[in-house]
């Protein structure tokens, strides 16, 4: 029991890298209101703060791969976490519109290196039997942050301080209140110990078991790093290089996971969570503070079918879950055209139509492709090249993420919210396509059988 809570109080720690993510991303929604003021910012400068964040996170998921597999998980989180604590206290006191997008793009490097480490380095000091649910807490951490996020928007937006002094002090607080989790992360991950399976393809076998003994606390884990010794032995341990991961013999991996980092932007999820206020005043739904407060009851419904699929991937399996998520949001897209192109002019009641149907295609968003596609990049590519090809696969989803809200609301222009739902729902066909011939079963199976289910990585080189 003692184990279990011990290894509990570490996953936490390790997860406060996803509630960064979530709420770095999520607060920026409701501080604009108050930058714009402060600064006197034109749309375009706007969407400026916006998109220089998504870019930073490209470009961190982009650098961080080869000097994770360098250097090790542990160390590259400690010195993020840094990073995350000082982009938030510069950015809570820019003096200038120039030094606020500078610490933006600071916090995005941190973002784009947090999403990719936090699911490796939680699937790596996982065992097989519960590795689903592990991984998945990186989502839920992500759904509580964006959630924490929306519920300070709301709380401010409540309280009326838009403008002049007071909205000044506002965004400050709202973005230097992530330093706290920074900081707690820095000093969870001092703490904490290296990844076990990246010591051992390192040859510090010593180290590695210490390493798991930590993880394992009030139990004797010798079977356990018995049986990671030995398949570590038989897998690929060299640094597989650039070369590896674009190698022949990966490409079905690399194809499903770069597949599903698109799949996870284009099917439309952030228009929703970046967008939901303006989409539920234009539907005439209610004044602005209750539009933050129907988005902050969506971001509720995002956790809680986190929570749901956390207890479901270990037992129903990760591509079943991901059907039945990618089925209802289809349904639900498709719905949510209809709504749209009748429009809430002529029918106002829709309005509640299109609130609960954009609840329903988050919960299914929630219980499949949000978990599913974070947990599978973890845990389907050979550990050679594992750090550098989840990189691949984030850098994707970083510039498919930046692409889709910066289309939105021009897309709705010009063809219509409705079309534009539409064209969500067909996306979401096509991906149920993909995941039903390529995406592979991983449930129970250790990353090590996982990988020797593959053709291995590198020639003799
Ligand atoms: C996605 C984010 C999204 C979030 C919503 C994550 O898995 O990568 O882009 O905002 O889920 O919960």
């Amino acid at each position: 029991m003692g184990g279990t809570n011990g290894f509990k109080a570490i996953t936490i720690v390790a997860g406060l890298g996803g509630l960064l993510f979530g709420y770095d991303t999520g607060v920026i929604s409701g501080a604009l209101l108050y930058i714009r003021n402060s600064f006197q910012l034109s749309s375009s400068l706007q969407g400026l703060v916006v998109a220089v964040t998504l870019a930073g996170a490209a470009i961190g998921a982009a650098i961080i791969g080869p000097i994770a597999d360098r250097f090790g998980r542990r160390i590259v989180l400690l010195a993020i976490a840094l990073v995350f604590v000082g982009g938030a206290l510069l950015c809570a006191s820019a003096w200038s519109f120039e030094i606020l997008v500078v610490g933006r793009f600071i916090l995005g490097l941190a973002i784009g290196v947090a999403s990719m480490l936090t699911p490796l380095y939680l699937s790596e000091i996982a065992d097989a039997s519960r590795r689903g649910g592990i991984v998945t807490l990186n989502q839920l951490f992500i759904t509580l942050g964006l959630f924490l996020s929306f519920l300070v928007d709301f709380a401010l937006a409540y309280f009326g301080q838009g403008s002049g002094q007071g909205g000044s002090l506002t965004w400050r607080l709202m973005l230097g209140a992530a330093a706290v989790p920074g900081a707690l992360l820095f000093a969870g991950m001092l703490v904490l110990p290296e990844s076990p399976r990246w010591l051992m393809g390192r040859g510090k076998i010593d180290a590695a078991e210490a390493a798991l003994r930590r993880l394992r606390p009030g139990t004797d884990p010798a079977r356990e790093f018995e049986a990671l010794r030995q398949d570590i032995s038989k897998t690929e341990r060299a640094d597989g290089g650039w070369a590896a991961v674009f190698s022949a013999r990966v490409r079905i991996p690399l194809v499903v996971g770069v597949g599903l980092a698109i799949f996870q932007q284009i099917t439309g999820i952030n228009t929703v969570i970046y967008f939901a206020p303006t989409v539920f005043t234009d539907s005439g739904i209610a004044t602005a503070t209750g539009a933050i407060l129907v988005t902050a009851g969506i971001g509720l419904v995002n956790v809680i079918f986190t929570i749901v699929a956390v207890r479901l991937l270990d037992k129903v399996g990760r591509r079943n879950i991901l059907l039945v998520g990618l089925a209802g949001m289809f349904v639900s897209l498709l719905i949510l055209g209809a709504c749209f192109a009748v429009g809430t002019t002529t029918h106002p009641e829709l309005a509640w139509g299109i609130i609960l149907f954009i609840a329903i295609y988050v919960a299914f968003f929630a219980i499949g492709l949000g978990p599913v596609f974070w947990l599978l990049i973890s845990e389907i590519f050979p550990l050679a090249i594992r750090a550098r090809a989840m990189s691949v696969a984030t850098i994707m989803n970083w510039v498919f993420n930046m692409l889709v809200s910066f289309t939105f609301l021009d897309l709705n222009q010009a063809i219509g919210r409705g079309n534009t739902f539409y064209l969500y729902a067909a996306l979401t066909l096509i991906s149920i396509l993909f995941t039903w011939y390529l995406v592979p079963e991983t449930m129970g199976r250790s990353l090590e059988e996982i990988e020797a289910g593959q053709p291995r990585v590198i020639d003799a080189a």
